[in-house]
């Protein structure tokens, strides 16, 4: 299959998926539609479909790990809500509409943000789906991904870091945690759950890692070289807000041999889990060379 048919056919299933779970979980009202607003807002679905994506080279069927792809989908979705907030990146447009502070208020965005956060867990631990390991050990993972040694650690030392300029260790340690731990989550969900041996399990987790830097210098990128229409997400406010980023550090060029790198690392080490010659492959290519 093509992949840009690959990726409408899942992000479809994800959709409904998403929508059934917020809509089941939550009671009709405020909360309820400004969270539906987001979730609806779009998204390219990058992480449930990296998941999906990771579950088939493992031969886990997918059914199997459509609670989790969408609990994933929750929590990137509240950080979202939350980093475009007044109080960190102010930001209006977000996957092409405005951000849920403008289109609602304030309180209602960081609590619909605070509701997609906790129903993430609830999602998992209910999941019939999974046996009681899976889950403790996905609610678990996702919870030391999303949180204080993760993408919240991640956020905070980008806001500290603003108007300052940091070494490159430091920055590719904040986008490890803002972006590369949600990623290295989906890509490590999959594997577990196709009972990879220990071997395999590192190989996917160093591809994981390799993975969420190229994404974060490609989103690095594309705030410089974007058009606001295609990327959903006003062009140059990074720059306005005087953010640490790679084109920032090394210039567009060095960030793009940068992004390279990674890609070349993150192949490598498909390969040496014996899984090169799946759709994460391909996925790797679009990723670092995504317009949006
Ligand atoms: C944007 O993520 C935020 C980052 C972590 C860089 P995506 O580019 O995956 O955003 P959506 O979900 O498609 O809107
Ligand atoms: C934010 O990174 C990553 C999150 C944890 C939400 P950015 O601030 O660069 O994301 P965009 O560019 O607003 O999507
Ligand atoms: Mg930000
Ligand atoms: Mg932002
Ligand atoms: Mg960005």
């Amino acid at each position: 299959m093509h992949l840009t048919d690959y990726l409408t056919e899942k992000k479809q299933r994800i959709n409904q998926q998403l929508e059934m779970l917020v809509r089941d979980y939550t009671v009709p009202g405020r909360l309820q539609d400004s969270m539906l607003y987001s979730i609806h807002a779009g998204g390219k679905r990058l992480r449930p479909i990296l998941l999906m994506a990771t579950a088939q080279a493992f031969r886990v069927p997918v059914e199997k790990v459509m609670g989790v792809a969408s609990a994933l989908e929750m929590v990137h979705t509240y950080s979202l809500i939350h980093d475009d907030l007044p109080a960190m990146d102010d930001d209006d447009l977000r996957r092409g509409k405005p951000t849920n502070h403008k289109r609602f208020d304030e309180a209602t965005a960081i609590l619909a943000g605070d509701a997609l956060l906790t129903l993430s867990s609830q999602v998992i631990t209910e999941d019939a789906a999974l046996s009681d390991a899976e889950r403790v050990f996905l609610v678990r993972e996702l919870t030391k991904a999303s949180g204080a040694r993760g993408m919240v650690e991640g956020q905070m030392q980008d806001m500290l870091s603003e108007g300052t300029q940091v070494s490159l260790e430091t920055l590719e340690n904040i986008h490890r945690n803002k972006t590369g731990q949600l990623l290295r989550f989906s890509i490590l969900a999959g594997t577990y759950l196709g009972g990879a041996s220990e071997r395999v399990m590192e190989e996917m987790t160093e591809m994981a890692e390799a993975l969420g830097l190229l994404f974060q210098i490609q989103d690095d990128i594309l705030d410089i070289t974007g058009d606001s229409e295609v990327i959903g997400k006003p062009a140059g406010s990074d720059v306005g807000n005087h953010k640490s980023t790679y084109p920032q550090l090394l210039g567009l060029e060095g960030a793009i041999a940068q992004k390279d790198k990674y890609v070349h690392k993150a192949q490598q080490a498909l390969k040496n889990a014996g899984v090169e010659g799946t759709t994460l492959s391909e996925l790797i290519h679009y990723l670092s060379t995504r317009d949006h």
